[in-house]
């Protein structure tokens, strides 16, 4: 790509994706829960591939949906530009360090601005925008309607400063021009939001909807206040993101975009938005009020393709990304709190990448595993929603819950191996907060050290397993049972 920057073309990916045999194509599924449900069953197999929806039904026209693309290590890893890597533990590792040096990287990035793109190969303005004319699946039995945005950027302005901010929310139907905008307090849209409010002004918004899913992957971590996620994005690219300025709000969003939506949140217009399922796997809170986004252009290329990446049950659409997001982050934390012999670290998909975190150590002085188990689960990135910290000698995988669970089993005294931690951070989004007693979103934590007990290192038992070298030869020469 040149100096011209880069427009975050999702086709291009997914050529990628189809060479690496990770694409496959669908047609006919209807929009109405069973595009949903077909990609909710798809990302619990093994070797799950990404899945192209087309002749989507009721939707002759071509218009297409994209899900479960960032669901894999060799998905994640070229969508991160990083090659082809083929397992969970060579993607973390090879991560370590990376987010602190994009970090640093992103304000050389600034994205270029052009005048034309794909994107406006179709525009619907003022009285002929239409969101029915795209396939937006009903997600889920229990959705409070339908949601274009999922695997999507929101693009939002400050009220007194240029900060754009990118951020990933999720994005609701209410009708043909007005759709709802969830976003948690405090996450950065909801503060720029709020500032405008406020001040009585209305509030610029530009939802993409699909475009290359490095983007949602990045607008959905926590890139500092006050940086734009494209600059960062950019440095992951190597290159600036390039992008074009909306015609009615002047905000960028790149010009290999799929389909965006364009408009104004007006104060006072907040509208019931949900139920939608969360990354834990419930519907935790009930329908509430939310910013409506009146959208007055709509933008997309011919048969355009909408990114879908819904919550639930997980494993769901995007944990395993974060699990490999946040297992690279705390890895880097626990170097820098000074852990050393850190194995590996895996935020379990089954704890929505927060709630279940486990870390194989070397274990080098007494205390070493306590030590690993009460900075995984109170650091920076780890403390909120932390549940469930485990830690494991280094002849344990953790991201293998069968291994991990073994070692817990039976390497645990749990008179003296779980440590409580009483008060610690939780959320009100928390499926258990409504049974807890606490006023403030408090939760109780627990580090569970599943390590051999390192005063009888010595004499604990022998493992009753074929040793590591007798299974390779066994593998290597018994290839066809293996
Ligand atoms: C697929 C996906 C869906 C998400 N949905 C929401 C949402 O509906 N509301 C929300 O506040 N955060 C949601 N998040 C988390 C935010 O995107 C994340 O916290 C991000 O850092 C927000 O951007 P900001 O830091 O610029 O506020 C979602 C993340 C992903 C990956």
């Amino acid at each position: 790509m040149s100096g011209a920057g880069n427009p975050l073309d999702l086709r291009a990916w997914l050529d990628v994706a189809r060479k690496l045999g990770e694409l496959r194509d669908v047609s006919g599924a209807d929009w109405n829960l069973e595009l949903g449900a077909i990609s909710e069953l798809n990302v619990k197999k093994d070797a799950a591939p990404a899945l192209l929806f087309d002749d989507i039904k009721d939707y002759p026209n071509g218009y297409r949906v994209l899900t479960c693309s960032t669901a894999s290590p060799a998905r994640l890893s070229s969508l991160l530009r990083l090659g082809e890597i083929k397992t969970h533990a060579a993607l973390v590792h090879k991560l370590r360090g990376l987010p602190k040096a994009w970090q640093a990287a992103a304000p050389k990035f600034e994205p270029v601005i052009t005048e034309k793109g794909p994107v406006f190969e179709n525009i619907q303005s003022s009285d002929a925008v239409d969101m029915n004319t795209f396939p937006a699946p009903l997600w889920h039995e229990k959705d409070g309607g339908r949601y274009i945005g999922t695997g999507c950027m929101v693009v939002t302005r400050d009220l007194d400063s240029d900060w754009v901010n990118v951020g990933t929310y999720r994005v609701q139907m209410h009708d043909r021009n007005t759709v709802g905008l969830d976003m948690i307090p405090g996450k950065h849209g909801a503060q720029q939001y709020d500032k405008h409010m406020k001040a009585g002004k209305p509030f610029p918004v530009a939802i993409v909807c699909g475009a290359d899913p490095l983007g949602y992957l990045i607008s959905g971590i926590e890139v500092p206040y006050g940086m734009c996620e494209y600059n960062y994005i950019g440095a992951i690219l190597g290159e600036p993101v390039q992008v074009v300025r909306g015609e009615v709000t002047g905000l960028p969003f790149p010009s290999g975009a799929e389909l965006v939506l364009e408009g104004w949140a007006h104060p006072g217009d907040e509208r019931i938005e949900g139920p939608f399922g969360e990354f834990h796997g419930y519907y935790p809170g009930k329908a509430a009020t939310a910013p409506a986004v009146k959208i007055e252009r709509v933008y997309f290329r011919h048969n355009p393709i909408i990114v879908g990446s819904p919550p639930a049950k997980p494993p769901n659409d995007y944990s395993y990304s974060k699990a490999v997001m946040r297992s690279a982050l705390l890895l880097d934390a626990l170097a820098a709190a000074g852990v050393p012999d850190v194995a590996n670290v895996w935020a379990h998909e089954i704890g929505g990448a927060r709630m279940f975190n486990v870390v194989a150590i070397k274990q080098r002085y007494a205390g070493h595993a306590r030590q690993a188990g009460h900075i995984l689960s109170q650091c920076g990135v780890g403390a909120y929603m932390s549940r469930y910290s485990v830690v494991v000698d280094e002849d344990i995988d953790p991201s293998n819950l069968q291994e991990v669970m073994w070692a817990v089993a039976t390497r645990t005294d749990p008179e003296i191996d779980i440590d409580i931690i009483k008060r610690g951070m939780g959320s009100k989004n928390d499926p258990m907060s409504i049974a807890y007693r606490y006023d403030a979103p408090l939760t109780s934590k627990a580090v569970i050290d599943a390590c051999r007990p390192y005063d009888f290192l010595k004499s604990f038992p022998e493992v009753a397993e074929a040793s590591k070298e007798l299974q390779d030869q066994v593998r290597a020469k018994w290839k066809e049972l293996f």
